[in-house]
């Protein structure tokens, strides 16, 4: 019972830890994909600063799909981006980000929060 209870605080430990992702940190699974630097537009995925505000599908090399959005009135904000990078595919069914989401909420609002101090 005492080694349980010890493997369970430890477990407990680690995703405590795990919780702590600064945005920063977790960002570096979308950085693969997209710059917070301005002006870089050599990646797979648009630019990401000045997000917040944006319409959706409004940068270079958006799909139908992502535009069709925009146009009826998808405009990035804290509550949008927290759906979209929830499940992106059911935010805009069709868009083409290769990306299935971030399943945390916790490190959805961090991300978000560093992606509304972007450049970096
Ligand atoms: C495998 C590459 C890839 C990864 C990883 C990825 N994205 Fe994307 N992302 C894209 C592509 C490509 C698009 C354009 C989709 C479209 O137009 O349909 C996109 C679109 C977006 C948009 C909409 C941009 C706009 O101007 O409308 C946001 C916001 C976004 N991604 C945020 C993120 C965040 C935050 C992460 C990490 C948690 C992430 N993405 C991970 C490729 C990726």
């Amino acid at each position: 019972m005492r080694i349980f209870l010890f493997a369970a605080v430890a477990i407990l430990a680690v995703a405590g830890a795990a919780s702590a992702q600064t945005g920063a940190e977790i960002f570096q699974r979308c950085a693969g994909c997209h710059s917070v630097a301005a002006g870089v537009v050599d990646t797979p995925g648009p630019n990401l600063v000045g997000l917040i505000g944006r319409k959706a599908g409004s940068q270079p090399g958006a799909s139908d799909a992502m535009k069709a959005a925009g146009d009826k009135g998808l405009v990035w904000s804290e509550a949008t981006l927290d759906k979209f990078l929830d499940d992106p595919y059911a935010a805009v069914p069709d868009n083409g980000m290769e990306f299935s989401g971030l399943e945390r909420a916790p490190d959805r609002k961090a991300v978000i929060d560093y992606l509304k101090s972007a450049p970096h």
